[in-house]
């Protein structure tokens, strides 16, 4: 039985193989609509860009719905400087023919959650939390009906990557990230500590290529793109494909390894605003409100996204 699951997303390329994964895997994930948040671009363009994605992997049935175009409660910090200023930089595609749909993204979260059975609707936010934190404050009666929450974000062991402290998708939403990790929904958290360990190396990008479609010389060139600025960054062989990892461990679960522990968010101070405070030895008694991984077998990964995208 598929998983009924709503990605909450800012694309980015990393966003767009999260969702090509989950399109070419429909005997694990349902995708009932994606919802676009303001984050790594615009909010104007991440809703273009989901389309964008959605028409490259010839699904042009899905639902996307824009969201809020700025944090709850502080202005919207953007990374262009990773991304580029489309957001989708790397290859040229054409703008979407098909259509925005013109609800609200909140209004969306908050009815397909009340007209699903209560805990059947997995949520996957892959940018910041502002459009599921704006849903759970909106309509407080949906928070017991999520079956669960499997995220992007945040970081510990590796530290942070827009700040010292903080982790690019909890950094623009410190808020919407305290009230979703305080929420009571179960959390499933992808932090940079797993998602440095899958680096798109020149190997790997090169299975990409090789697929010989569109969509691998699409996801190549996203790649090729998108790695510049970490591996100028960290010096490492290839760049971490945060999003994927998302929809890869609700496609494959034992693919990665984590610990259940309490996980708070820093929004007072300014040097560590957007940090998540993992404790990972249990040294307060604090609930412990998320499964936080650590552990990812990286050849794994990549073999089944390889695998997957060869069906589109
Ligand atoms: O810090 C990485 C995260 O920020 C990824 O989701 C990337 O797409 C950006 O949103
Ligand atoms: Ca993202």
């Amino acid at each position: 039985m598929a998983r009924k699951i709503i990605i909450d997303t800012d694309p980015g390329q990393d966003d767009a193989v999260a969702i090509l994964l989950a399109l070419a895997s429909p005997e694990e994930v349902e995708v009932l609509g994606i919802t676009a948040v303001a984050g790594n671009v615009p909010l104007a363009l991440t809703q273009r860009n989901a389309r964008i994605v959605c028409e490259l992997a010839g699904r042009r049935d899905i639902r996307v719905f824009a969201g809020c175009d700025a944090p709850l409660e502080r202005a919207l910090v953007t990374a262009e400087y990773v991304h580029g200023n489309t957001g989708l930089d790397g290859i040229t595609l054409p703008e979407p023919t098909m259509p925005l749909q013109d609800g609200h993204a909140v209004d969306f979260l908050i009815e397909t959650l009340r007209g699903a059975p209560s805990e059947t609707v997995t949520l996957c936010p892959l940018g910041p939390l502002t459009n599921i934190a704006a849903a759970f404050r909106r309509a407080p009666d949906i928070v017991a009906r999520v079956q669960e929450i499997v995220l992007m974000g945040g970081a510990y062991f590796e530290v942070g990557n827009v700040t010292p402290a903080a982790e690019f998708n909890i950094y623009v939403d410190p808020e919407a990230a305290r009230d979703v990790f305080a929420s009571g929904v179960p959390i499933t958290v992808m932090p940079l500590d797993v998602t440095h360990k899958v680096l798109t190396t020149r190997p790997r990008i090169d299975a990409f290529r090789a697929l010989g479609t569109e969509v691998g010389e699409v996801v190549a060139s996203w790649t090729d793109f998108f790695e510049r600025f970490d591996m100028a960054k960290y010096g490492h062989d290839g760049a971490p494909l945060h999003d994927p990892c998302v929809i890869a461990h609700l496609v494959r679960p034992g693919l990665f390894g984590g610990r259940h522990v309490n996980v708070e968010i820093e929004t007072q101070s300014d040097l560590t605003r957007g940090m998540t405070v993992a404790d990972w030895w249990g040294v307060t008694d604090r609930a412990r409100n998320a499964t936080f991984m650590g552990e990812v077998d990286a050849d794994g990964f990549y073999d089944l996204l390889t695998g997957r995208l060869a069906r589109l």
